[in-house]
């Protein structure tokens, strides 16, 4: 059989935005430490990471509101900040949405969304129109925030934002201020706007479901730094160290020691390469990569090279959560496992079952959650 190599054309796009070892201290310490990242035109790059990891401080420093102690930012190759350069931040061409995204409550619906516009009273009108439009509230024009909805006004703010065709959105947690049924669909019609305005974005969120939903590349970030970026799939399922990992799931934490480049559990051999012998490494994975079967008169299944050895594990609880249900297990030498497994299945506390673990889906890191070596 002839294989005809077929390799993806990528023209050389310039980014929109291009942030280079942004730093930034506060009382000596740095809250945002030599970030790099770029957001590429009518792309959604979520910037994500826990409660104080510097998010915001970054979101702010592009948006211009807040200095840099080092390093530059560019909008469209045109340095704008850094080296001696400083463009105030209404000169940046960046459209802003945070969590309070306060509309001006004595002005109509129209006139919140023609506030940033230029242009004559015809194009004004046309370009609130189509905005009212693709956000679904034309009919609203002349109302008052006051008689909308939290999620209606959350619409407007992003009309209003988008209006003046920014070359870049920053948004701040945009969607945390709205109750959780609302959300999801308010995520997905923001998205739908965004992508049919052709906007480049950079959204900063703590959820990693928001984060997958939204976002075509993810900067994962941590302690001011950004210490892994990827599409959704890839930060997923090929995270740089345990916390990464851990960040986006629960995760199982199976512990082994180094001898020839192989670890041996209870799941039988994994390839640990480039670990001195002796060195300790955690296998880690997802409650969803689990297997589980049956007991066969004290047997398990045949080891395969999907799933590896099957070993003995206690039921200690099962609950329904839904979509799922987990099951929590005790193993032979005590250490405890959580799966996951599609709609209801509740086996009784003290059953034994049979686990694996899925070999495609499962990270071999050093003890520790530190960086993995390589
Ligand atoms: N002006 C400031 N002066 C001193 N410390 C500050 C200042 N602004 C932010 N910080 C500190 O910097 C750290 C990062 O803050 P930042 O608001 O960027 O975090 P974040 O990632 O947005 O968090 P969250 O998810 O909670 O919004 C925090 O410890 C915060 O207290
Ligand atoms: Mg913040």
């Amino acid at each position: 059989m002839v294989f005809i190599g077929y390799k993806r054309l990528t023209l050389t796009e310039a980014p929109r935005l291009e942030i280079t070892n942004i730093t930034r201290r506060f009382g000596g310490r740095p809250v945002v430490d030599d970030v790099s990242l770029a957001v590429m035109p009518g792309q959604v790059t979520c910037l994500l990471g826990p409660s104080g990891c510097g998010k915001s401080t970054t979101l702010r420093i592009i948006a211009g509101v807040e200095r840099a102690d080092e390093g530059e930012i560019r909008m469209d190759g045109k340095l704008i900040a850094g080296g001696g350069v400083l463009v105030p931040p209404e000169a940046r061409g960046t459209g802003l949405m945070f969590q309070d995204f306060a509309l001006f409550p004595h002005l109509s619906v129209g006139d919140n969304v023609a506030f940033g516009l230029s242009g004559t009273r015809t194009e004004k009108r046309l370009r609130v129109r189509e905005l009212l439009e693709k956000v679904g509230l034309h009919r609203y024009v002349d109302n008052f925030p006051h008689e909308l909805s939290g999620g209606e006004q959350q619409r407007v703010a992003l009309a209003r934002a988008l209006a003046p065709r920014p070359k870049i959105m920053l948004m701040d947690e945009p969607f945390s201020g709205l109750d959780n049924r609302l959300r999801d669909g308010i995520r997905d019609e923001t998205l739908a706007v965004l992508k049919d305005e052709g906007t480049a974005v950079l959204l900063v969120t703590h959820e990693p479901e928001e984060a997958m939903r939204m976002a075509d590349e993810i900067a994962l970030m941590r302690r001011g730094r950004i210490v892994q970026r990827g599409a959704p799939y890839n930060i997923y399922n090929a995270p740089v160290d345990r916390e990464a990992a851990a960040f986006f799931s629960d995760v199982n934490v199976i512990k082994g020691v180094v001898k020839g480049a192989l670890t041996h559990t209870a799941f039988g051999q994994f390839l640990a390469p480039g670990y001195p012998d002796g060195a300790e490494v955690e296998i880690v994975i997802r409650p969803q990569h689990l297997r589980i079967d049956f007991d066969r008169g004290g047997q398990g299944p045949a080891p395969t090279p999907d799933h590896g050895v099957w070993a003995p594990a206690t039921v200690a609880r099962a609950r329904f959560v839904g979509t799922e249900s987990i099951v929590d297990f005790v193993m032979e030498d005590a250490s405890t496992l959580k799966a996951t497994v599609p709609n209801v299945f509740l086996p009784k506390p003290g059953t034994t079952l049979w686990v694996a673990i899925r070999r495609d889906r499962c990270f071999v890191f050093p003890a520790g959650g530190k960086s993995a070596q390589r």
